[in-house]
């Protein structure tokens, strides 16, 4: 791991940073000007990462633990003053007006199945995966300032060809910027520019 990542402690029933956060973390183009959304924040490394560069920074997950769990952290590496970490499903709690030109989102990915675990809410994406996601998706084009950005975390355990689908018709331009092969699986980052 990088030595220049910032100091985090993981609280119980929080997803602690793994594979899919350094890819997506390491692909992202963070810009000074930026106003800047992480959707599903965990533990808040990414967020952390983003407080450095970008002016403006909200994060956002639907989980109590998460938000308490990222707070935590950003006042541990003192990143306070331009983030704002709100309790969300999605978007949800975020007012029509409220626009980003960055929108990050390493979510729950994977299928349903018949094992459960205390992280199945960081895991399980919808009965086919892809659910959570493309809500997201949808969400996301009404918050986005023109030409702006989301990247998205997806895999090929998912049916990705239907993310990409949706965020077509959700009006972005789509490309994979990484991707790395995992036991069972290979993990994309994906791009959308708003045009
Ligand atoms: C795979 S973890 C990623 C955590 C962190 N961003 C990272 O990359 O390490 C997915 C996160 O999304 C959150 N999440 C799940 N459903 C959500 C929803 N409907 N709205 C907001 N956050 C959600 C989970 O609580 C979890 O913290």
């Amino acid at each position: 791991m990088d030595e220049g990542r910032p100091n985090i402690t993981v609280f119980p029933g929080v997803y602690p940073p793994s594979e899919d956060t350094y890819l997506l973390l390491d692909n992202l183009d963070i810009r000074q000007d930026d106003i800047f959304l992480e959707v599903g924040c965990g533990a808040g490394l990414i967020t952390l990462t983003a407080a450095k560069l970008a002016q403006t920074i909200v994060s956002v997950d639907s989980s109590f633990e998460a938000v308490h769990n990222t707070m935590e952290n950003l006042k541990r590496n003192d990143l306070y003053n331009n983030c704002h970490v709100v309790e969300s499903d999605l978007l949800g709690a975020l007012a029509s007006s409220v626009k980003f030109s960055l929108m990050v989102f390493n979510p729950p990915y994977l299928p349903q199945d018949d094992e459960h675990t205390d992280l199945d809410h960081a895991l399980i994406g919808g009965l086919a995966g892809t659910e959570l996601t493309q809500r997201f998706v949808r969400q996301a084009a009404d918050h986005l300032l023109n030409e702006g950005r989301i990247f998205v975390v997806v895999s090929t355990l998912a049916n990705v060809e239907s993310i990409r689908q949706t965020m077509n018709r959700c009006g972005f331009v789509v490309d994979t910027v990484s991707e790395e092969f995992l036991f069972f699986e290979k993990i994309q980052v994906l791009r959308g520019i708003l045009k």
